[in-house]
């Protein structure tokens, strides 16, 4: 039973052929997909009820954008050798928080953590985790508010629990991130340029965080003369 339920996986296997293997256990997985589809769509229209909020009754709304991705087969494969885990449908519902994510991008940093509060207060979601990469930010230089929230969605014949990532960041850690991205999935930088670009990487996320302060004190500012 257990081994029927197993997605086999080669090392060295092509991403279609890896696709392909999913596609066996295609029912499974399509559902489960499915499922993180609902679970994308109930966190996204919650952020898009309180823009909508926004909009009607205050003079700014704090949200700028809303995105959301699944994560590709090929992804999940990928992080799912990368935990060591065996590729069954069961373990990766139980094993990856951020099949389903939404980042949403916001004016100001304290709109980030006004907003995330707003999430915490709705009782139909549980924020299972906060990762705050602002207060903190990583190595690289990345900074967001990460949240891992479970949200139920209404099928059928059942009630089920849906783990969603959430990424908060204003529109200047969005720049830096999206462009460090890009940047990282360069291969053929030399290995001696690494460190140093690395560094010059670092430099420009710490200006993003000081400006992002710079932009907050002066809505301030402005806010103390109205
Ligand atoms: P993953 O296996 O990458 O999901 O890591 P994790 O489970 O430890 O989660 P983490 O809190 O590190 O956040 C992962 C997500 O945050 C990534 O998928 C990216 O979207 C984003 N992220 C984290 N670190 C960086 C970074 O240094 N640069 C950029 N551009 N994005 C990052
Ligand atoms: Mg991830």
């Amino acid at each position: 039973m257990r081994e029927s339920r197993e997605i086999a996986f080669a090392p060295g296997m092509n991403d279609g052929a890896l696709f392909e293997q999913i596609r066996h256990r295609g029912a499974d997985y399509v559902r489960l997909m499915s499922y993180y589809s609902a679970a994308m769509l109930e966190v996204e229209t919650k952020f898009k009820v309180l823009s909508i909020e926004f909009n009607g009754k205050f003079d700014r709304n704090p949200i700028e954008s809303i995105k959301t991705r699944l994560k590709t087969p090929k992804s999940v494969i990928e992080k799912m050798n990368r935990i060591g885990k065996p590729l069954t449908v069961e373990m990766i519902e139980k094993e990856l928080s951020d099949v389903a994510g939404v980042r949403v991008i916001c004016s100001f940093v304290d709109d980030i953590y006004k907003l995330a509060d707003m999430l915490a207060l709705q009782d139909d979601l549980y924020i299972l985790k906060v990762k705050d990469y602002i207060k903190h930010p990583k190595p690289s230089g990345y900074r967001s508010l990460h949240m891992i929230v479970e949200v139920p969605i209404f099928l059928s014949k059942e009630k089920r629990y849906m783990r969603v990532e959430v990424q908060l960041r204003t529109i200047a850690m969005d720049f830096w991130a999206s462009l460090e991205h890009k940047l990282r999935y360069k291969q053929d930088i030399p290995q001696e340029h690494a460190k140093e670009i690395a560094e010059q990487l670092q430099q420009c996320a710490k200006s993003v965080g000081e400006m992002d302060q710079q932009m907050l004190s002066i809505r301030k500012q402005i806010e103390g003369d109205y």
